[in-house]
């Protein structure tokens, strides 16, 4: 590309005529935001059409000027899509653009930033681009819960222990562990598409703060631009970083969960669990000992939360020592942004196929369901008989305490301490010491009853099909 301009004073400027000399070397390198933000192009040049045509529909441009405008900024987009790049005096994209426009079409290049900012195209063109992202980050997390939905399918007859302080507690369906880890990220895909709206208000117009001076058609730039609203406050709207933090919470929390994710699948593949072995394709070896099948994607799903709760931080730590209007600070937002998204974007396809390249061993889960596991639905057979809950408890903790004792299991031990711990024991007590017998007694909504886990199934089904 043709840089006539390079070299500090001499760089394509879309301000300096106030200043007797050029900005330090020092200024400029620490003012340069155009590594960063060159990816906004396509929505910079997006809006800029969309802001053309309003000039001249208000008359501002004629429509000779708008027109040439309007080819002017599709060889630029061709020129960039061809691998046109920034040069180092390029501050940054919006400067970009404009010195392409002016390369591309001359004199009326300079008429296309009458009546609008960087303020108000900086923040129009951020949430073009966030509300791309969230439409992408939707379908990579439909893809997760796609496999997850798929794995879950195949568990609808398989037992395994579900675990609270990591401890073995409940017999529960494989399906129903599996699609506890699907209703977070319905959740988190809520909170994409809301953050998605809020990312949705037209701030194109505001001008640097106090709203443009021509009599441009705001309504009609929304329509163009695919908004949901027009911002209300130019003062706000050059100053509102709301979107990014929303979209940034709603990733933090969506890194929580998969890590949540990835630890139970973690423990699940180690072999003192032994549940599940990692796909090939998803497991990588050792260095050093020939025997390893690492679950890297999983831990990285693991570790890699904590940088996107670093990014929420770090913006929302930019905003608050804010005053109103555009402040130079507010061109952190997109390092913060681009980064939770770029890191989400490579963590979501890799547990996808994590997940869906998972070999679950039923018999290990089976087998971890041990009688004890059953205590609470001894508990509640006596109830069923019209003990109180307490007394019940107490007469199975006995028999708890007793198998242990024994080195037993409770269902090897003699019908006579059944009788011992409570006389409201009848012969057919052995039958609620099978796992089986506990999950079906759940069929209660949202239970892991296996009629109340095919309905869960078809629910997620749904999810899935809904846009
Ligand atoms: N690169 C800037 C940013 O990302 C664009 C806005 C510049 N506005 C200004 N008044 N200097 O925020």
């Amino acid at each position: 590309m043709a840089d006539s301009n390079s070299g500090g004073t001499q760089s394509h400027k879309l301000w300096g005529g106030r200043f007797a000399g050029g900005p330090a070397p020092e200024l400029e390198a620490v003012n340069r935001s155009i590594d960063v933000d060159f990816r906004l192009w396509p929505f910079d040049l997006q809006l800029s059409k969309a802001w053309a045509a309003t000039l001249a529909q208000a008359g501002v441009l004629t429509a000779e000027e708008g027109a040439e405008i309007q080819r002017g900024l599709d060889v630029v987009a061709r020129q960039i899509a061809d691998g046109a790049r920034p040069t180092a005096a390029d501050e940054d994209v919006h400067t970009l653009i404009d010195r392409l426009l002016h390369e591309a079409i001359g004199a009326p290049a300079s008429r296309l930033h009458t009546g609008r900012s960087r303020n108000d195209q900086v923040a129009t063109a951020t949430r073009l681009w966030t509300r791309d992202a969230c439409r992408r980050l939707d379908g990579l997390l439909r893809d997760v819960q796609r496999a997850m939905v798929e794995q879950a399918e195949s568990l609808t007859d398989d037992l395994m222990p579900a675990y609270t302080h990591l401890q073995r507690a409940q017999p529960v369906l494989g399906a129903h562990w599996m699609l506890s880890h699907f209703w977070p990220l319905a959740r988190d895909r809520r909170r994409l598409t809301a953050a998605s709206a809020a990312a949705g208000v037209l701030p194109l117009g505001s001008g640097a703060i106090a709203g443009s001076a021509f009599p441009i058609d705001r309504e009609m730039l929304r329509g163009m631009l695919g908004f949901e609203a027009v911002s209300p406050n130019s003062i706000d709207a050059v100053g509102d970083r709301d979107f990014i933090a929303e979209v940034l919470f709603a990733l933090s929390l969506l890194g929580a969960h998969l890590s949540r994710l990835g630890e139970d699948l973690i423990l699940f593949g180690s072999s003192e669990f032994g549940f599940v072995r990692f796909g090939d394709a998803f497991s990588t070896g050792s260095s050093m000992m020939p025997q390893k099948r690492n679950p890297d994607a999983l831990e990285l799903a693991r570790g890699s939360g904590s940088r996107m709760l670093g990014d929420l931080v770090a913006l929302l730590g930019t905003l608050k020592g804010l005053p109103s209007g555009y402040n130079k600070d507010l061109q952190e937002d997109k390092r913060s942004l681009f980064d939770a998204v770029d890191g989400m974007s490579l963590l979501l396809p890799a547990v996808a196929g994590s997940l869906a390249s998972l070999t679950f061993d039923r018999k290990r889960m089976r087998a971890a369901v041990t009688s004890s596991m059953m205590a609470t639905d001894l508990a509640d057979y006596l109830v069923r008989k019209r003990v109180t809950f307490r007394e019940a408890h107490g007469a199975v903790g006995r028999l708890v305490r007793e198998a242990e004792e024994r080195g037993v299991e409770m269902t090897d031990l003699p019908f006579a301490s059944f009788q011992v711990a409570s006389s409201a024991f009848g012969e057919d007590v052995m039958a609620e010491l099978r796992a089986e017998t506990s999950v079906r007694h759940r069929e209660v909504a949202g239970g892991t009853g296996p009629a109340a886990v095919r309905q869960q199934l078809e629910a997620a089904r749904g999810e899935l099909g809904a846009a």
